[in-house]
């Protein structure tokens, strides 16, 4: 049987990493399912605002209620996290011990580089911040693409390093 593997926010840049994420396991995207296609079978969606807090217990209850564990979740969570996280990813890890949780992190948010571990994340998780920077080509720089973003998640998930930067953050004055 496949652990599970939720994908917070992967519905938009992240859609390439739920069919990356198939061959290994039950996968689930959690959105609104309000500005992006909503994916399709085999993907598992779960609806729900993260700012909701009716939605985000809904979505908690619904994807414990399965008793196929949860061995990865990932996370891209428009700023401010914090309170998003403790709700929602705070309930799973306690629930699945040895879950790994990737946050991947804006730019701005990975400013300073050294984001904090949460307080809250039990002992038995494994915690991997994602940052997501930019592409100096020549004189000029842009953001990062999708398929760049989604390759940078997938060999974060694949090396099991606890920090990876895709792109670069330095120097922060040539970002785009
Ligand atoms: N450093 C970089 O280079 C960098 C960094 C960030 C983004 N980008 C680029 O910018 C583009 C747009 O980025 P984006 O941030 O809009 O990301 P996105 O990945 O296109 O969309 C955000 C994701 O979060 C979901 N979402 C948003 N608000 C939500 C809520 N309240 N509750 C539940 N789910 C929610 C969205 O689905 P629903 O709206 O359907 O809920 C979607 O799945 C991307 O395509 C990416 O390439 C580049």
């Amino acid at each position: 049987m496949k652990p599970r593997a939720v994908v917070i926010g992967g519905t938009g840049m992240l859609a390439g990493l739920l069919d990356r994420l198939l061959d290994s396991h039950n996968v689930i995207a959690l959105a609104r399912g309000l500005t992006h296609p909503w994916p399709t079978e085999p993907i598992t969606t779960v609806r729900c605002d993260y700012q909701n807090n009716a939605d985000v217990n809904d979505a908690v209850d619904r994807l414990i209620a399965d008793p196929r564990p949860i061995d990865l979740i990932v996370s891209w969570i428009h700023s401010p996290t914090e309170d998003v996280e403790r709700r929602l990813i705070q309930p799973l890890l306690a629930r699945y011990l040895k879950c790994r949780w990737v946050a991947i992190r804006s730019s701005a948010a990975s400013r300073p580089v050294h984001a904090a571990m949460p307080e809250w994340l039990p002992d038995t998780s494994t915690f991997v911040t994602v940052r997501l920077g930019f592409v100096i080509e020549g004189d000029r720089s842009r953001w990062l693409s999708d398929h760049e973003i989604v390759a940078g998640v997938a060999e974060a998930i694949l090396t099991g390093n606890d920090s990876v930067t895709v792109g670069t953050l330095d120097p922060w004055s040539r970002r785009p």
